[in-house]
């Protein structure tokens, strides 16, 4: 820890950093679809509700953690508690797995991105583009490999030239982007060929109306849980990155403030990303349009850029320009975290560490790239779906590991090392920590009931108890 010259300058690049890790596809394909299932308005509130209780929370305990240790998770967790290192470990685990197929969805849209720059924007919005694409053996690790070197690049020049330096211009220029393309949504209007015109800001008006026609306690339960997984997905939370980030705060810097601010920037991304798609969606198909996961970014938008006429050329280059920002910034918050667990754990030295694991997840990431073609299989998973060697991975570091990690996080700050041990650190700069009860009471009780339904949720358990 002594050789930690590796630091954030300051709040601001620390908070551009965390937002960076923060903002991922989660906001931009993830938030939208949910909102638009889940009541539009009725789930903006819940949403907003679990960010400042439970987020804030979440976020808080992992940025402070951090601060306080020096360490990231594995180092982090053993010295908070010797018989605790175990979590320490688990939670080592979770980035260990993101980073075998993040780079191969950054790939999927640097091609993307690729296409409207190239103004081949027609056939992207062809049926069986996409699908074309990720089975053939060659474009898509190629595309991987392209990102997952630039990510590596970045981090391998360090926290503060690589990282902070990267995020303190992508960060501004993709909420500028995202506003630009969101504006630009309410202004659509389309006559479809029965008649009927639809304008953006009457899709805008469903997204934000709550509609709570024929809501049932079942049904309000599951928009609870989809916008608990949602806010802790997006957060970055209990995956010990915002440990490793925390990490390398210095000691004058404002945590509450900071805290707000990477909670702020990430909601207000997730939001105006609804504000830039339902709209969009609805005029050209309607809200049924609105597909989930990687469909509604490679098939469903391809085609509404493609009904916009000669701007959606445009529009989709700045769309796809602004998921590469959001991407790359997450997957090397990804890659340093793994890096920082490393060097704490094999005393090795930062850059050759960073050479390795490069050379090991581009060899991940070209087979995770081929898991729709030469290692395709389908697998059934306890939630119900059938995936590939991706949507595994996924399953099991985002709805399996994720939860128990922080069930089992809340339990240790909360009753063995006591909410003092984080309230400390956030007030430790000299400045107060407002939302100190709050905390309180959200780690100790709260928290992990909510994570232990969340995690039998996620798992499939909770349906098979009321089935
Ligand atoms: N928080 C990111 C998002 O919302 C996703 C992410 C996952 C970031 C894993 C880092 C690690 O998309």
């Amino acid at each position: 820890m002594e050789k930690k010259a590796n630091h954030f300058s300051g709040q601001l690049g620390f908070v551009m950093a965390a937002a960076g890790s923060a903002v991922g596809v989660g906001n931009l394909w993830r938030f939208p679809y949910l909102a638009a299932k889940d009541g539009g308005g009725l789930f903006l509130i819940v949403y907003l509700a679990l960010v400042l209780t439970f987020g804030f929370t979440l976020l808080a305990s992992d940025i402070a953690i951090g601060r306080r240790t020096k360490k990231s998770a594995i180092g982090a967790y053993t010295e908070m508690h010797p018989k605790w290192k175990f979590l320490g470990v688990l939670t080592f685990i979770v980035p260990i797995l993101i980073m075998t197929y993040y780079a191969v969805i950054g790939g999927w849209i640097t091609k993307y991105a690729v296409i409207y720059l190239t103004g081949a924007s027609e056939a992207a919005a062809g049926d069986n583009y996409f699908t074309a694409f990720i089975t053939s053996p060659v474009s898509p690790v190629v595309y991987a490999l392209i990102f997952m070197a630039v990510t590596a690049l970045i981090v391998y020049n360090g926290v503060r030239d690589g990282i902070e330096a990267v995020s303190k211009w992508m960060m501004p220029i993709l909420l500028v982007l995202v506003v630009i393309v969101a504006v630009y949504s309410m202004t659509l209007q389309h006559t479809d060929e029965s008649g009927q015109l639809r304008t953006g800001l009457a899709g805008l008006r469903y997204y934000l109306t709550p509609h709570v026609e024929g809501l049932t306690v079942g049904r309000f339960l599951q928009i609870l849980l989809d916008a608990m997984s949602q806010l802790f997905f997006s957060l970055s939370v209990s995956m010990g990155i915002m440990i490793t980030y925390g990490s390398y705060v210095k000691r004058e810097v404002n945590l509450n403030h900071s805290v707000s601010q990477i909670e702020l920037f990430d909601t207000g991304v997730a939001l105006l990303a609804g504000a830039m798609i339902i709209p969009a969606v609805y005029v050209f198909s309607g809200v049924e349009g609105m597909s989930a996961g990687p469909s509604l970014m490679f098939i469903s938008l391809p085609k509404v850029f493609h009904a916009m006429g000669k701007a959606g050329g445009f529009v989709g280059l700045l769309f796809f320009v602004a998921a590469i920002f959001a991407t790359l910034t997450s997957c090397i918050s990804v890659l340093e975290s793994i890096t920082a667990n490393c060097v704490e754990v094999f005393h090795t030295e930062r850059k050759k560490t960073v050479v390795t694991l490069s050379v090991i997840y581009l060899a991940a990431s070209a087979v995770v790239a081929l898991g729709y073609s030469l290692f395709y299989f389908e697998a059934k998973l306890p939630n119900g779906t059938t995936g590939q060697l991706l949507d595994v991975m996924d399953y099991v570091s985002n709805s399996v590991m994720m939860p128990f990690i922080a069930l089992l996080s809340t339990i240790l700050i909360g009753w063995v090392k006591k909410p003092s041990f984080v309230i400390e650190e956030m007030e430790s700069s000299g400045h107060a920590f407002r939302r100190k009860k709050l905390y309180t009471v959200m780690i100790r009780y709260i928290a992990p009931v909510m994570m232990f339904v969340l995690f039998l949720q996620s798992t499939g358990i909770l349906s098979g108890i009321f089935s």
